[in-house]
């Protein structure tokens, strides 16, 4: 909450960017409107009462109070009729927003422990960026390949839970172009809270153009395709550049270092050590680090390897 108070700048709702954040927003202001004429109402005749019928002299005895049907009617009914408008009003809005327009433009979710993955349908994926083109129905189809996460745009007054084994789903209109920020809003490990992603909203013809440019050419030199897959797979997430540790070792310094591992022995990281370490994790643990890299990149291109292999080379 207080991240997306100090993101929005604002102590109030956040930027409403999306078709149905107007009416999510209208909702609450009754509501909150509501309350406070309630409250004040409450408040009010409490004092108002607390000062009119307080006890005056110490042999006072209060007279017995005859129930009055009109204030008893009005205190059922009023709320009553309250609540059926909210739940009428609110039933509306969530309807239309978890039904999706048949021709919404759909992208694939992934949700890690700590990242966000997204597929589009030309088969582009990006990390931790959501590119979408504004002013047009955008559909998430979303799974975890982990544990249970949640995908929150407070900007577009969206959110659904993601969870592996199955599919769920999300849909907005993002009406301005900008960039906003994707919660994880469902506690999933020490990560948690640095889950963080962009959605990124583009003018209708330039996320055509972002689309057509952002597939990975066969001539990209090694080392700049290694510096695009560490932030594509989400290495960044365990490992950093800087030298500050995180859940797996830092790649600065890296190469050509002598590593210890948990059963004592020592390996020199040369190119085979980390081709090894990218592609089977488990068959060595450094001393002091958990055996948690998960096994996915075994899925990785050769080339893909020996451009991450580049990549942490120069990191020294
Ligand atoms: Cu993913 Cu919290």
């Amino acid at each position: 909450m207080s991240g997306m108070i100090l993101l929005q700048n604002t102590a109030w709702l956040p930027e409403a960017a999306s078709s149905i954040a107007p009416e999510v927003d209208s909702l609450f202001h009754f509501w909150t409107l509501v309350s406070a004429i309630i409250f004040i109402g409450v408040v009010g005749a409490m004092t108002f009462f607390v000062v009119r019928y307080r006890r005056r002299r110490r042999d006072e005895v209060p007279e017995p109070v005859q129930e009055k049907k009109v204030v008893e009617l009005a205190w059922i009914v009023v709320p009553t009729i309250l609540v059926l408008i909210v739940f009428a009003w609110g039933f509306r809005v969530y309807i239309k927003m978890y039904t999706a327009p048949p021709d919404a433009y759909e992208i694939l979710v992934h949700g890690y422990q700590w990242y966000w993955e997204f597929e589009y349908p030309n088969g582009v994926k990006t990390t931790n960026e959501l590119h979408v083109p504004a002013g047009q129905p955008v559909k998430l189809r979303m799974t975890s390949a982990d544990v249970i996460h949640s995908f929150y745009v407070p900007a577009f007054r969206v959110k659904q839970d993601v969870l592996p084994d199955r599919y769920s789903a999300l849909w907005f209109e993002a009406t301005k172009p900008g960039e906003y920020t994707v919660f994880c809003t469902e506690y999933c490990g020490t990560q948690h809270a640095g889950m963080l992603a962009k959605v990124i909203v583009h003018p209708r013809e330039e996320f055509e153009q972002w689309l057509e440019s952002a597939g990975i050419p066969e001539d990209m030199p090694l080392a700049e395709l290694g510096a695009r897959l560490y932030r594509e797979k989400a290495c960044f997430s365990c490992h950093s550049i800087d030298g500050s540790r995180l859940v797996g070792p830092s790649f600065k310094g890296l190469y050509g270092s002598t590593r210890t591992f948990e059963d004592g022995t020592t390996a020199v990281a040369d190119e085979n050590y980390l081709r090894e370490s990218i592609l089977q994790p488990g068959a060595k643990i450094v001393q002091g680090y958990p055996n948690v890299m998960p096994a996915s990149y075994a899925s990785l291109s050769e080339r893909e390897v020996a451009a991450l292999i580049e990549f942490i080379k120069q990191q020294q």
